[in-house]
Formats: structure tokens, sequence, C-alpha cells
């Protein structure tokens, strides 16, 4: 159970979000995923393709959803209220899961034959997109064209898809994101207000496409520093986090760089990614992506020692209960050797740091903030059982010269947008974004 609740500014009336279902096979998830949105406590109507109902029956998501779905335009019994115009109408949120790539391409043309795209071309509401489909399909350029045409509109956003075993057998993008992931980006944007009319604050306007224009350099992952050929210095990030904030950007209009360490994920689609081993190596591939760049966000955990030298071969262990000693040197700060090479011109970047601390958040990160010359710090409290590191979701506290941001608990992806939405008021106050 999430909590319930209401559309911000109007606290007391539930959020009532509209699931638009595509025929693919991830469809099955969709009844998990309306599941959860009602256990959110949000209103939650469904709308089904055709192809959809070949795969799920209308009386399941009745069921779920506590209302008969509208799965057919032309039943006079369905749309005698004119169902997707009250569909359209009362919805502050559609989400389409999963979003096929017969979809896409019919939701990009504005096409309006079947209940998904009629509601979809009627609402005024957020959309958010799950695309879900085979990776060769995922990788056509008409879906990615198409993909492109919707998040042109402010009001369109998307999630997923993910890597792993698609149901065809394939391995690649294409799964649908994880259910808990949607419903948590659901709630995000329902936070932040409706998408047409006056927004209630700045804070709460969509993001869209505020980035255009900017040139965003991240980097990401941990960095490995070689005892031998076989071993090596590291830490567990899964570079999610980093990944997260270029595909939010990308997203949001900015030509993005990121340079990761070695991670297992796929490049997010629409960014340049340089890989990379150590600290040394991503030092220098940072450095040459630095110029031109308006925004640089530094997400990596580099590794913060190394080994004096690696050795050339494998090191043969020694006798039990020998003791041997590694000599350490400290590893390159990426992130101050781009801010010292940005220098104090008028073209020097908006720099965005990460601080992991266990104790005294605020007063360390802003520490780190004035050591290493920044604009904003996102800190995190670890130690805890379920934060910064390999976690999904992660509760951070945006610090910036004068001011502290505690944000709730939320998925990287979204607290990605949360920093990216503070990085364009940097921005904007230079004069550099829309
Ligand atoms: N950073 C970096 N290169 C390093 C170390 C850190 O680019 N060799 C960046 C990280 O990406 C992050 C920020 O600097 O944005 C973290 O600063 P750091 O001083 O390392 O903070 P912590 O990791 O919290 O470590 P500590 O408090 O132990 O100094």
């Amino acid at each position: 159970m999430l909590g319930s609740v209401g559309v911000a500014g109007t606290e007391e009336s539930v959020a009532t979000v509209v699931v638009g279902v595509g025929g693919g096979i991830a469809a099955y998830k969709a009844c998990d995923l309306v599941r959860r949105l009602r256990d959110a406590g949000l209103r939650v109507r469904v709308a089904m393709t055709p192809a959809a109902r070949r795969f799920v029956a209308p009386l399941t998501f009745q069921a779920l959803a506590g209302e008969a779905p509208l799965d057919d335009l032309f039943d006079p019994g369905q749309d005698r209220q004119y169902g997707h115009l009250d569909l359209a109408r009362g919805a502050d949120l559609l989400v389409v899961a999963p979003a096929t790539a017969d979809l896409l391409g019919r939701l990009a043309a504005g096409l309006a034959d079947d209940p998904v795209t009629a509601v979809a071309v009627a609402a005024r509401c957020k959309v958010l997109l799950c695309p879900a489909m085979n990776v060769a399909m995922w990788h056509n350029e008409r879906v990615q064209a198409n993909l492109r045409t919707l998040l042109a509109a402010p009001r369109f956003t998307t999630i997923g898809p993910e890597e792993g075993l698609l149901a065809d057998g394939d391995v690649g993008l294409g799964r649908l994101a994880a259910v808990p992931d949607i419903v948590a980006a659901a709630l995000d944007l329902l936070s932040r207000g409706p998408a047409l009319g006056a927004p209630a604050a700045p804070e709460a306007r969509r993001p869209g496409r505020d980035l255009s224009g900017q040139r965003l350099l991240v980097t990401a992952g941990p960095t490995r520093e070689p005892l031998d050929p076989v071993r090596f210095l590291s830490n567990p990030s899964t570079g999610r986090m980093g990944f997260a904030l270029a595909a939010a950007a990308a997203a949001r209009g900015a030509a993005v760089e990121l340079v990761s360490g070695p991670v297992e994920l796929p490049d997010p689609p629409g960014v340049r990614v340089t890989r990379v081993t150590t600290a040394d190596e991503m030092r220098a591939a940072a450095l040459a992506a630095l110029p031109g760049t308006t925004l640089v966000v530094a997400a990596a955990a580099v590794a913060d020692y190394r080994p004096r030298a690696a050795l050339p071969k494998k090191k043969k262990k020694g006798d039990a209960g020998e003791v041997d000693r590694i000599e350490l040197v400290r590893t390159p700060d990426v992130l101050l050797a781009l801010s010292e090479a940005a220098g104090d011109g008028t073209a020097r970047p908006v720099f965005v740091g990460f601080a992991a601390e266990t104790e005294a958040l605020v007063e360390n990160a802003r520490e780190k903030l004035r050591k290493k010359r920044l604009d904003l710090v996102v800190g995190n409290l670890v130690g805890g059982p379920d934060s910064g590191f390999a976690a999904r979701e992660n509760e951070a506290t945006l610090v910036g010269a004068t001011d502290a941001e505690p944000l709730p608990r939320m998925d990287k992806r979204a607290l990605a947008d949360r920093i990216l939405d503070r990085a364009a008021a940097l921005l904007r106050a230079r004069g550099g974004a829309r």
C-alpha cells in the first residue's frame, strides 16, 4: 500500500488514472498494475484495444478495477455515453501499458480508432507511456521516431522498457518496466499537478523539453582499480542513478554524454556513452567531453584509492596466515578535475555532485559543494538497510548553497527528474535554459 494521493492542489479528491492496455504479451502485467494503482488509493478505469482483448479478458479488468473497461468503441451499450470522452475528461493521468510498437505508431499519428487511442486523442491529461515489445522492434527506427514524436509533446513521458529475457526468448531491451516503478512514476506525475492550465507553482510544471539546447555530461557507475590482471578494487555501484539521469535528460531534450564505469546497463536511447574502467580513464574521457557542456552531473562512485602499481601477472597466494600489504594511492577526483578545468568564465557549466554520508548530511554535502565549487549536491544518507548503492529507490536531500530540500523516497528515474528540475532552474537563472 503506497498511501492515497489526490491531485496536487486538490488533496481531498481521489485522482483517476486511465490504464490504456495495448495488445502485447505484457498485457497480463497490466492486471497487476491496475491492482497496485488501486492499492495506492487511486480510481482506476481501463481502456483496451481489440488486440489487448486477445490477451486478457475484459472481465479480469472489470474485477480488478471495480468497473467495466471500455473495450469496444462501437458497442452502443458501452459508448452510449460517449465512453471514450467520459474516460478522457475524467482522467488525471493516462498510463499506456503495454505501449506496443503498433500502439506507439497509432498514438504518434493521432489515430483514434480504438478505445485507447480515442481516449488519448480526447484527453488533455498527462500520458505515461510504458513501452514493451521485442528487442528488434524496440530498436526499429520508425518505432524510435514515433516515440520521439510523442515525447515532443510536454505532457507525454515514458518509463522503460527494461532489459531482460523477453517472452519470445530474445534477451535485450523490451520488457515492460517493473510494475512498482510504473506506479511510483504515476504517483510522481500526479503529485506534480495537471498537465494543462495554470500550474500551481513553478516546481509543479511538467518537465517537457526544458533542456533542449543544453549539453549534459554525466558520470556514472563504479570504477575498477586493478591489482593484477584478475583482481581489482571497486564498489557495488550499479550505475542506475547516472543512467536514469542521462535517460531523463535526453527525454527532456538535452544532448547527453554519459561516461560510465563497468555496469550491466544498456545504453539509454539517444545518449552517447563512453565506457571506461579506471578512475584515470574516467577523468580523461570526462575532460575530453567537457568543452561545450552546460551541465555536469557527477553520479559516479569513483573508487577513491588504487593499488600503487598493477602487477603485470596474477599474484599467487601465499601461505595461510600470511599477511600481505597493498600500497594504495589516491585516484584523481573526476568532478574536481572537471570543476577546475571549467574555469570561471560565463561558459562555466552548472555542476551537480553527489554525497553519500552517514551523518550530518546537509553540513557535509555543503562542504563538498564549497570544496568542489558545485551548484547543487544530491545528498544521500547511507548506512541504512536499503539506501544508496544498488537500491532501486532513493531518499535524497537536494543541497544548494543556502537551502536544503529533503525529498520523499522515490525511484531513481523520478529522482533524476527532480534533480534535473533544479538544474534547469539554475540554468535558467544563468539565462541558459528555456
Ligand atoms: N567524485 C569524483 N571522483 C572521485 C571521487 C568523487 O568524481 N574520485 C564525485 C562523485 O561522482 C560525487 C562526488 O564527487 O559526485 C562525491 O564526492 P566525495 O568527496 O567523494 O564524497 P563521498 O563519495 O561522499 O566520499 P567522502 O565523504 O568519503 O569524501
